[in-house]
């Protein structure tokens, strides 16, 4: 164990009051306690080994060093590669969103974005309207700017739009939201319900942050056009190459049209980091060069669709009547609520201590805590880790008291 604890002769408060308001992701210190011991995990939302595309991976190790040399370890610029920005301007043009090279900036992975955007656009006090559940990390990334949250609770539609209007009037600041395959519920929000939003946004003149790690992961259909793409007036789309390549590379981007909001952002980015690093950059530019990126997404889609399949009927099998989930059209997660008023997170604790693990829900909600939820990924396990890990969990869930 690391000692966070400051010398006594320390004179300053520590650590400074901003850390007092980021929420924690209990499962890491969970599992940083069982470290070591063999764990099944339906915890993370990672590619499957067999997702990644090692070997234009490899290739494109060689081809940066026999064509770039040395100048792919220098500084890049903070905007990052122009290749790479025009890569995804084309991307983002076949999604239906018309974007020019100059309106994207590399970031490392849209995590990053999500922070930068925090530091250019919130004050302490600022109201962020976010979805209930949202991504933790997202909740992670705003809180050191000491926002405050309003949430927006959601159907099998996606946001509510009845109270939204009246919410997004009084909150000045930005809708977060993550419209495909949400993070964690699986939600995509409808065609009709996005037309709905795009209206309540333009009319109050509130800004939409769209996070769309998940919209090339679907498995009945393809989600409608990104937000974005749909006429809002004030917008930032945050996208990634984490789940259709791999989260390795740490790249993602930040696309606004607005040229003021691009000005600070590259402004703290510099800050942040001077620039993302420049090889990871030609190493991808050098992958999406061999890599058919359609066939690639496909196949992949084939392989998740199967792995939702088998975790589905593994679920249906060990767990009916002891807790009710979605079953999700895209994305990597299912979203579950314990029945008879069980704690999700007392049976994290349980079940880790068996050798299995998954993501406490309560942590997804930016106000009042809903204990009874957990998240469970669906990429990563075997079919055998699914039959046993799920098994774990019952056997766990029978043996709690019940509240
Ligand atoms: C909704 C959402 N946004 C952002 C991220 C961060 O992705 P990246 O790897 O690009 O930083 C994730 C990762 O899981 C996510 O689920």
């Amino acid at each position: 164990m690391i000692n966070l604890e400051l010398h006594e002769n320390y004179r300053f408060p520590f650590p400074a009051d901003r850390m007092k308001k980021i929420p924690r992701s209990g499962i890491r210190e969970i599992l940083m306690a069982a470290e070591g011991r063999p764990m099944i995990s339906f915890g993370g939302g990672v590619p499957h080994d067999s997702c990644v595309p090692l070997p234009e991976i490899r290739d494109a190790f060689e081809a940066v060093f026999t064509n770039r040399g040395a100048r792919a370890f220098r500084y890049g610029t903070t905007e990052g590669e122009k290749e790479l920005r025009e890569y995804v301007a084309s991307w983002l043009k076949g999604l239906g969103l018309q974007a020019g090279a100059g309106e994207i900036l590399i970031v490392n992975g849209s995590q990053q974005g999500l922070d930068l955007l925090g530091k250019v656009l919130l004050n302490p006090g600022s109201t962020i309207l976010v979805e209930r559940p949202t991504y933790l990390a997202a909740l992670q990334a705003f809180s050191p700017y000491e926002p405050q949250y309003d949430e927006v609770e959601m159907d099998d539609q996606g946001a509510i739009v009845e109270s939204f209007k009246e919410k997004l009037r009084k909150v000045g600041t930005f809708f977060y939201t993550i419209p495909s395959f949400q993070n964690p519920s699986g939600v995509c929000i409808s065609v009709k319900r996005r037309e709905e939003i795009v209206n309540c946004l333009n009319e109050t003149g509130c800004l939409l942050v769209e996070d769309d790690p998940y919209s090339q992961l679907y498995y009945d259909y393809p989600p409608p056009a990104p937000l974005c793409a749909m006429g809002v007036k004030n917008a930032v789309y945050l996208g990634t190459f984490s789940k259709m390549v791999s989260p390795g590379f740490r790249l993602g981007w930040i696309w606004t049209s607005n040229n003021n909001l691009m000005k600070h952002l590259i402004t703290v980015k510099q800050a942040a980091d001077l620039c993302t690093g420049l090889f990871q950059q030609y190493l991808l530019l050098e992958v999406l060069r061999r890599l058919d990126i359609q066939k690639h997404l496909k196949r992949n889609r084939i392989f998740y669709a199967s792995q939702r399949e088998k975790m589905n009927h593994y679920m249906s099998s060990h767990l009916c009547g002891l807790m009710d989930w979605n079953y999700p059209s895209g994305g990597m997660f299912f979203w579950a609520t314990l029945k008879n008023g069980l704690h999700a997170g007392k049976l994290l604790s349980r079940c880790v201590e068996r050798g299995v693990a998954f993501a406490d829900g309560a942590s997804f909600f930016a106000g009042e805590k809903d204990f009874s939820r957990l998240r469970l990924n669906f990429t990563q396990c075997t079919e055998e880790e699914m039959d046993r890990g799920l098994l774990m969990i019952a056997e766990e869930i029978r043996q709690m008291p019940i509240n």
